[in-house]
C-alpha cells in the first residue's frame, strides 16, 4: 500500500511541499486548508500534472479532516507567514491559536502519524504540537535546521565556487536570530571550511545564513520563503518514509541532551521509520555550547508566553 502524507495549510509552503512529494512519488498527498476551494484547486491541478511527470502519486485537496485519516506523516504548515518588518516571533500568538485548532483534528484522524511541524515560530510551534498531540517525542519533529543548513551550504558553495554536493554544513539551535551555524562541523569534500576561507568571509556567510529568512521576505514583501522550506520538509519526510536513518538537523524535544531539558531546539537527529530515532550528541566548544544555550533561552521565552 502507498504511504500517505497529509499537509495542513495549502499556502506557499504546503502546496510546494505537495509538489515536491508528488513529483518524487514519495506518497499519496492530501492537502488541507481552512479556506474553501484553494486546496481543492491546487490538489486537482497537481494531480493533473502526474501523467506528464509519469508519477502515480494521488493528490487530493480538501477542507475535511476525514480525508487525512491514517496518514503516515502530517506536515503542518498552517499559519500566517512573515511580512516585512515582522520577526518570526511576532507570529507567536496567532499561529499558536491555529496550532490548537489543527493538531487536535490531525491526531483524531491519524493517531499513529509522525508530525513534521513547519509553522513559525518553529521551535515553539513544535513544542505546542508536542503538548497538544500528547505524542511521544519520536513522532513530533520540527523543520528548520535542514533549511538553515541548506542556506549555509548554498552560500559556502557560491563563495568557494564548488558544487553544492560537496558541501556539508550544520546549523543548530532555534530557528531565529540566535541560530548556531557550526563552522567547525561544516566541510567541503571533507575539508573543514575553516581551512578554506578566512574568518571575515566566514563571519559574513554565517550572518547571511542567520538573516536568510529575512532576506527573502524583503524581496517578496507579501510573504516568506517557500521553495527551500518545502524542499527541507520533503527531505525529512523522505527520510522517514524510506526509513533512511538519515542524520539531519531538526528541532527535537530535548530531555537533557546538550544540557537542555524539556524544550524543542535544533540538534542533529537520525530520522527513520519511527520518526526521531536518535539524537546525536556532538562535542561542542565552550563558545558553541554558550551560543546553543543562548538560542535555547530565546526559545524558552516564547514557550513561556504560550505556556506550552
Ligand atoms: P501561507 O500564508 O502561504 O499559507 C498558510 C496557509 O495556512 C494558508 O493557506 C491558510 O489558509 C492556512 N491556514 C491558516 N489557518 C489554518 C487552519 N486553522 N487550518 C488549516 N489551514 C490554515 O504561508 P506559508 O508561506 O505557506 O508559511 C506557512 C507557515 O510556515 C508560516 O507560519 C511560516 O512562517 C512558516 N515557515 C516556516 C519555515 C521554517 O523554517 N520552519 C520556513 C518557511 C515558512
Ligand atoms: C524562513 O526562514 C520565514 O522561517 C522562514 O524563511
Amino acid at each position: 500500500m502507498r504511504k500517505k502524507v497529509s499537509i495542513v495549510g495549502a499556502g506557499n509552503v504546503g502546496a510546494t511541499a505537495a509538489h515536491w512529494i508528488a513529483s518524487k512519488e514519495l506518497a499519496d498527498v492530501v492537502l488541507i486548508d481552512i479556506v474553501e476551494g484553494v486546496p481543492q484547486g491546487k490538489g486537482l491541478d497537481l494531480l493533473e500534472a502526474m501523467p506528464i511527470e509519469k508519477r502515480d502519486s494521488h493528490v487530493l485537496g480538501t477542507n475535511d479532516y476525514a480525508h487525512t485519516a491514517n496518514s503516515d506523516i502530517v506536515i503542518i504548515t498552517a499559519g500566517i507567514p512573515r511580512k516585512p518588518g515582522m520577526s518570526r516571533d511576532d507570529l507567536l500568538n496567532t499561529n499558536y491559536k491555529i496550532m490548537q485548532d489543527v493538531v487536535g483534528k490531525v491526531v483524531a484522524n491519524s493517531p499513529n502519524a509522525i508530525l513534521i511541524v513547519v509553522s513559525n515560530p518553529l521551535d515553539a510551534m513544535a513544542q505546542a504540537a508536542f503538548r497538544i498531540s500528547k505524542f511521544n517525542r519520536e513522532r513530533v519533529i520540527g523543520m528548520a535546521g535542514v533549511l538553515d543548513s541548506a542556506r549555509f551550504r548554498t552560500f559556502i558553495a557560491e563563495e568557494l565556487k564548488v558544487s553544492v554536493e560537496n558541501v556539508t554544513a550544520f546549523v543548530l539551535g532555534g530557528h531565529g536570530d540566535t541560530m548556531v551555524p557550526l563552522a567547525r562541523y561544516s566541510t567541503v569534500a571533507g575539508i573543514p571550511i575553516t581551512e578554506l576561507m578566512d574568518k571575515a568571509t566566514l563571519d559574513r556567510i554565517v550572518q547571511r545564513t542567520r538573516d536568510g529568512g529575512a532576506e527573502i521576505v524583503k524581496y517578496l514583501k507579501t510573504g516568506s520563503a517557500y521553495y527551500a522550506p518545502s524542499s527541507a520538509a520533503t527531505e525529512m519526510a523522505e527520510a522517514i518514509l524510506k526509513d533512511k536513518k538519515k542524520i539531519l538537523p531538526c528541532a527535537a524535544y530535548l530531555q537533557g541532551e546538550y544540557g537542555i531539558k524539556g524544550l524543542f531546539v535544533g540538534v542533529p537527529c537520525k530520522l527513520g521509520a519511527r520518526g526521531l530515532e536518535q539524537i546525536i550528541e556532538i562535542k561542542l566548544s565552550n563558545e558553541e555550547q554558550a551560543a546553543l544555550k543562548k538560542s535555547a533561552d530565546a526559545v524558552q521565552e516564547l514557550v513561556k508566553v504560550i505556556g506550552a
